[in-house]
């Protein structure tokens, strides 16, 4: 099976996943994001083009709102079609990879299982000690944006609710490679080389789409997932400061939090743009598992 064909098998089945999970407590989150979102496509000017990354089938995004010339930008094959189901409305759209990393890592991982010159498969620790070792050598570049960027040149990019899928996503693609193996370290109290590796990656990657959103001239809005907590905690959210697990405030003393964009602060790495506006909220998206949702808004 070659690669092109994992990804997009990769990227339905994290799509189904994700609508079929029950939305019984999304209800303010998605009240939010569509604002957000929504506010975005309002205040877009007509005349440029308008790129939504992450458009998925359209449960954040209100397409009504959106100029004619508004491009959906998606990896899930059927995501055109889901939008269309949901909205009645045929959109623009790319399906590839805007981040233009998975296909090698995808590569590498299947390339790993088996020992060169011998049909045999590697057994599994050392395949991981392998990639954790390859992985560094990769230098993500989001050759396709950044030509889509230049030749529409967008008065408005939305990264809609994408960034924080980066880092599951790649650990998901690795274990399929993997399987029916596993490619961690069982002891969690021993650090896992190729997490690690996986995290600097994703570091990486989500650097790259920065840097290109950064130089890219248009207006910016990005909706991500800041943080999660993987218990059912009883949670508010106290000034911006930073690192940000304080800004949590919560019942319990230590919670069990994990950071999807591993170490990077967007607001700081934006800062050389203009911030206009910053709003942060609780999702509860399932049963422990609370996330901390972050909408920034800056102008070109
Ligand atoms: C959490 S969902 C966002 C939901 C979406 N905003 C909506 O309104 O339905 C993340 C979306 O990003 C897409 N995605 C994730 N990584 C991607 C990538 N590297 N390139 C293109 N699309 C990607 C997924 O297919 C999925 O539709």
């Amino acid at each position: 099976m070659g690669s092109k064909f994992r990804l997009k098998r990769l990227f339905i089945m994290e799509q189904l996943a994700f609508l079929r999970r029950s939305r019984k407590h999304w209800g303010s989150h998605l009240n939010f994001a569509r604002e957000f979102i929504g506010s975005a496509l309002q205040n877009a000017n007509p005349a440029r083009s308008v790129l939504i990354l992450g458009a998925g089938w359209g449960l954040e995004i209100p397409w009504r709102s959106a100029p004619i010339g508004t491009f959906g930008w998606d990896a899930d094959p059927l995501s055109r079609f889901g939008t269309y189901m949901r909205h009645r409305r045929w959109a623009h759209w790319m399906f590839s990879d805007f981040t233009d990393a998975f296909a090698e890592l995808d590569k590498l991982a299947h390339r790993l299982q088996i020992m060169e010159g011998r049909w045999a498969l590697r057994p599994a620790p050392a395949a991981a000690r392998r990639m954790a070792g390859l992985l560094p050598s990769f230098t993500p570049s989001p050759k396709a944006l950044e030509a889509w960027i230049r030749e529409y040149s967008p008065g408005t990019i939305i990264c809609a609710n994408v960034l924080g899928q980066i880092k599951p996503m790649a650990y998901r693609m690795v274990e399929l490679a993997f399987k029916p193996r596993t490619p961690w370290v069982a002891d969690q109290d021993i650090a896992d080389p190729l997490q690690n590796a996986l995290d600097e990656w994703t570091a990486k990657v989500v650097r790259s789409l920065l840097n290109v959103l950064r130089q890219s001239g248009s207006d910016i809005y990005m909706l991500h997932d800041r943080g999660v907590v993987h218990q059912d905690a009883d949670l508010a959210l106290g000034e911006w400061t930073d690192p940000w697990p304080e800004q949590l405030r919560a019942s319990e003393s230590a919670l069990d939090i994990s950071d999807p964009l591993p170490g990077i602060d967007i607001l700081q790495e934006l800062d050389s743009l203009s911030c206009k506006n910053k709003n942060r909220w609780i999702w509860p998206v399932g049963a422990e598992q609370i996330h901390i949702v972050e909408a920034l808004e800056y102008r070109s």
